[in-house]
């Protein structure tokens, strides 16, 4: 979300000269030449030279070609595809729902309508299992509101009260367009399509969905509240951002930004430091002022009962989501499940703040893949760990268990309920690496890889570099490779090395102003969420933040080489409108369709788009994609990529 960049406070640095040589040389020129591998090693760590070794191996590129970069009000595909709006804010999901009319909102519509800034998307295939089905489940996360954006008339909120006008109907409309949609799609000529009145279909509210909390934290007095005395039960899932389906197909949604909805003093609170650690309150929301429990001086454990990974059944629409807490406490984003070869399963995720941590679950138990029922709890009992990035190229999982190290009583941890709600805190006194925004995360199955997204970080000074973040002012991020050797995800050490840093190799100067003319340059910006194809495939999802795009083009989706002498470079395949950023890319189960959420669309930047040039509201937007009706906003919508000759995407 661009929500975490209008928190920028960092000037961007003057680039050092190892910056200049790193940037511009780290991608496809020298890593043709042993002499370039040696330059990177100076400057990116060791671990590059094995992308040096791998020059040349070869990979199939993608057979699209690229489009042109720029900004406009509307979406463009490569040539040979198109991109059909699949389902937008407001369309109904539950079974009678009524048709949208922003006019007339109401949370009790909005509740049965698919919810606001859809993300992370998820396809779980019916019947449960098949490889090239006709029918399956959409999985999709709706992370945030903009009120500004989704009620008329209530305009752009005064700078001294930034949530002055809302009214208890509007914050409620707000929190039933939290949570998540489960809808049936079906495929018909090639295309899918929501199948309409779904019993199948389900809304998940921050509003009135009532979800079970279980693993260690599950009944802690640091849990309870006056309305839940038992600090199991918790009322709906907020900032779900990215996430991810299990191998029993299972969807895992990930609170992030949850500090925001909080209002109140952290100042002298029973959980000052705890909360402070994770930016609480933030107070973006006016939900606090109407709902108490969104308010720490009236319900101080309230914030602790947020910042989970929700397991959520798609298969019963009746089964009560499970926010795990064996998987830690913090911002997170992602949710990457494989079953590793003893057939425990392991899961990584991380957390999307500036220099915070990368984690990594092993379960105790084994993945059953008979009997689904089997691994219902299977993520309640494992072991959490914390990634520290050396320079030499290795990677050291530090287990994060109450007990070992310094996670003891005189540091006031007392059980592993402490340790998983104060994760933050235990990750740094074990030493982990502090990062540079880490976002998605996935696992290839075909490279045996696991891509590490890091969107950005300008706060990071020069003396703060490290290898696993060299770039001080980190503008445009990068993305890590680990690399389990012999695809053993559980060994205590990995090796990682840099796949690419993002940015324009020709301009690679630091807050440099970028040339427009950037068409088959293969760069990008802001790397934020990915998607593996089935045959290995990297496809990068955007999100260059709040502000103008710095890299001269509006974000969008392209496919990266990860192989070859082109290693490191992308191809645009796909381009929001003005202000949107795109996340949450999902692949049919064939690769012939390719579902993203289009986030925010007319928001970010819109007061420097040319003849447009002031902030977007609801009345007055920048773009009214996808409808272009003179009635409606614009409406955050999942789109439908596919080819034209109904071939696999990128064939
Ligand atoms: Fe929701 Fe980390 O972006
Ligand atoms: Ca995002
Ligand atoms: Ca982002
Ligand atoms: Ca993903």
């Amino acid at each position: 979300m661009a929500r975490n960049d209008l928190r920028s406070i960092g000037r961007a640095p003057v680039a050092t000269l190892a910056d200049i040589i790193a940037v511009r040389c780290a991608r496809r020129t020298l890593l043709r030449g042993a002499a370039g591998a040696a330059l990177i090693a100076g400057v990116g760590g060791p671990a590059t030279l094995l992308g040096a070794a791998r020059a040349g191996a070869g990979a199939a590129q993608p057979a699209f070609a690229e489009i042109a970069h720029g900004v406009d009000e509307t979406h463009h595909v490569a040539p040979g595809y198109r991109a059909d709006v699949l389902i937008r804010w407001g369309d109904p999901v539950l079974p009678g729902a009524p048709a949208f009319d922003p006019r007339w909102q109401s949370a009790a519509n909005q509740a049965r309508q698919f919810g606001y800034n859809n993300d992370f998307i998820g396809f779980v295939p019916l019947p449960s299992g098949g490889a090239a089905p006709e029918h399956g489940l959409l999985c999709v996360n709706h992370e945030y509101t903009i009120p500004a954006m989704m009620f008329p008339g209530l305009g752009l909120p005064p700078e001294s009260d930034p949530l002055a006008g809302l009214t208890k109907e509007m914050v409620e409309i707000e929190m039933a367009a939290h949570g998540a949609s489960i809808i049936e799609v079906a495929r018909t000529g090639g295309h899918w399509s929501v199948v309409p009145d779904s019993a199948r279909n389900r809304r998940i509210t921050a509003l009135d969905t009532e979800m079970a909390l279980s693993g260690p934290a599950a009944g802690h007095a640091r849990l309870r509240t006056d309305a839940d005395a038992s600090g199991t039960r918790v009322i709906g899932m907020i900032g779900n951002c990215a996430g991810g389906i299990t191998p029993w197909g299972t969807y895992l949604s990930a609170e992030e930004n949850f500090d925001d909805y909080f209002l109140g003093a952290a100042e002298g609170h029973a959980e000052e430091e705890n909360f402070k650690c994770l930016g609480l309150p933030g107070g973006e929301y006016a939900w606090g002022r109407l709902h108490s429990r969104f308010d720490i001086t009236k319900v101080p454990n309230e914030p602790n009962r947020f910042g989970w990974i929700v397991e959520i059944d798609p298969l019963d629409p009746a089964a009560t989501p499970v926010k795990r807490s064996a998987l830690g406490r913090f911002k997170h984003e992602g949710a990457a499940a494989v079953v590793n070869g003893d057939g425990r399963v392991v899961l990584y995720s991380g957390d999307d703040e500036r220099f915070q941590h990368v984690y990594r679950f092993v379960t105790e138990g084994r993945h059953d893949a008979v009997d689904r029922a089997a691994n219902r709890d299977l993520l309640d009992r494992g072991t959490l760990a914390v990634a520290r990035f050396d320079a030499d190229g290795t990677l050291s999982w530090l287990p994060l268990v109450f007990g070992t190290g310094p996670l003891t009583p005189d540091n006031g941890f007392h059980s592993q309920a402490d340790v998983v709600i104060e994760t933050r805190r235990a990750a740094a006194l074990l030493g982990a690496t502090p990062m540079d925004r880490r976002e998605d995360v996935e696992a290839n199955p075909v490279s045996g890889t696991v891509n590490l997204i890091l969107t950005n970080n300008t706060a990071r000074k020069p003396e703060q570099v490290d290898a696993a973040n060299p770039r001080a002012g980190n503008t445009f991020g990068h993305i890590i490779e680990l690399r389990p050797a012999g695809g053993d995800h559980a060994l205590a050490t990995f090796r990682w090395e840099i796949l690419v840093r993002c940015g324009d190799p020709a301009a690679p100067e630091v807050g440099a102003a970028w040339s427009a003319d950037t068409t088959e340059d293969g760069w990008f910006a802001s790397p934020d969420h990915c998607a593996i194809d089935h045959g290995g495939g990297l496809w990068i999802a955007t999100d260059q933040g709040d502000k103008w795009p710095k890299s001269g083009t509006a974000d969008g989706v392209w496919r990266l080489e990860t192989e070859g002498p082109r290693r490191g470079t992308g191809r645009m395949f796909f381009r929001a409108p003005v202000g949107a950023e795109v996340c949450g890319p999902c692949f049919a189960p064939d690769d012939r369709a390719l579902f993203a959420s289009v986030q925010h669309p007319a928001v970010d930047g819109a007061e420097k788009y040319p003849g447009f040039e002031r902030a977007s509201s609801f009345d007055d937007p920048a773009t009214r994609w996808p409808d272009f009706a003179p009635d409606l906003p614009p409406r955050p919508a999942v789109v439908m990529i596919t080819k034209d000759d109904g071939g696999p995407i990128g064939s």
